[in-house]
C-alpha cells in the first residue's frame, strides 16, 4: 500500500536493525484517516470471504481493527491479555511468548464471542515473529471456527513470523513489508 510505504518513509524512525518506531500515526497517536485507507484495503481483500468477526489483541490492534470493521460491518473481539475479574469464567486460552521482552503470557477470549460458525479476519499492527497471531489461531481453532486470513499493517519480512504463518497454510495479507533497515532506512519488498 503505496501510502502506508510513504508515511513509512516520512515519519517513521528505525531503532537499531530490527524496530520500527511509527508512534506518530500508529502506534501512540492515531492518524484516523489512514486508518481508514488501511480499513479500506482489508475490506477490498476480504470482501468476498464472508467474514463475520475481526479478532484482534489488545492494545495497538484495537484501533485498527475498529475502524476495518466499519467496512465489514461485523463486531470485534480483542483477546485480553491481563487476567482480569471482569472477564467470563469461560475463556479460550493460549500462551504467546514475546521474543521482545522475552517472557510468555496468556491471551484470553471469552468462549461467548467466538462461535463455531464464524468466519475471522484477524488483523493486527506489526507481524515480527508471529507468536501473537499463532495464539490468536490457537483460540479459533480451540472454538472450531475459520480463519480466513490475517491482515497486518506493517510486517517485518526479515523476521520469521511470515514464513511460519504461510507455512502452517494460512493466507497473510500485509500492507507495508519491510524487507530490511539499515542506517536508518526503511527498504521494502517489492
Ligand atoms: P510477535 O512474536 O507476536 O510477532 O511479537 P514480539 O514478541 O516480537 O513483539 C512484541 C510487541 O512488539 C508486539 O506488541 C508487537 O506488535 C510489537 N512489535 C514488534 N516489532 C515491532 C516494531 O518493529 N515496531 C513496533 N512499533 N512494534 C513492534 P505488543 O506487546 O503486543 O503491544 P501492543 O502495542 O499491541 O500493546
Ligand atoms: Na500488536
Ligand atoms: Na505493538
Amino acid at each position: 500500500m503505496k501510502l502506508l510505504e510513504e508515511r513509512i518513509i516520512k515519519d517513521g524512525r528505525v531503532e537499531g536493525t530490527d524496530i520500527l518506531k511509527v508512534d506518530s500515526f500508529l502506534n501512540h497517536q492515531i492518524d484516523v484517516e489512514l486508518f481508514n485507507e488501511i480499513g479500506k484495503e482489508f475490506k477490498r481483500l476480504y470482501a468476498d470471504k464472508g467474514i463475520t468477526k475481526i479478532l484482534t489483541i489488545e492494545a495497538s490492534g484495537i484501533g485498527i481493527a475498529c475502524i476495518a470493521a466499519q467496512y465489514f460491518n461485523v463486531p470485534v473481539v480483542f483477546a485480553k491479555k491481563t487476567e482480569s475479574r471482569n472477564l467470563d469464567q469461560e475463556t479460550y486460552e493460549s500462551e504467546v511468548y514475546s521474543f521482545t521482552k522475552q517472557k510468555s503470557y496468556i491471551i484470553r477470549v471469552s468462549k461467548r464471542y467466538i462461535q463455531e460458525n464464524d468466519k475471522i479476519l484477524v488483523i493486527d499492527d506489526f507481524l515480527a515473529n508471529g507468536k501473537a497471531a499463532l495464539g490468536l489461531k490457537d483460540i479459533i481453532d480451540q472454538a472450531g471456527a475459520t480463519l480466513e486470513g490475517i491482515g497486518i499493517v506493517i510486517e517485518k519480512t526479515f523476521q520469521k513470523g511470515g514464513q511460519l504463518l504461510r507455512q502452517d497454510g494460512i493466507r497473510v495479507d500485509s500492507l507495508a513489508r519491510v524487507k530490511a533497515m539499515e542506517n536508518g532506512q526503511v527498504i521494502f519488498e517489492n
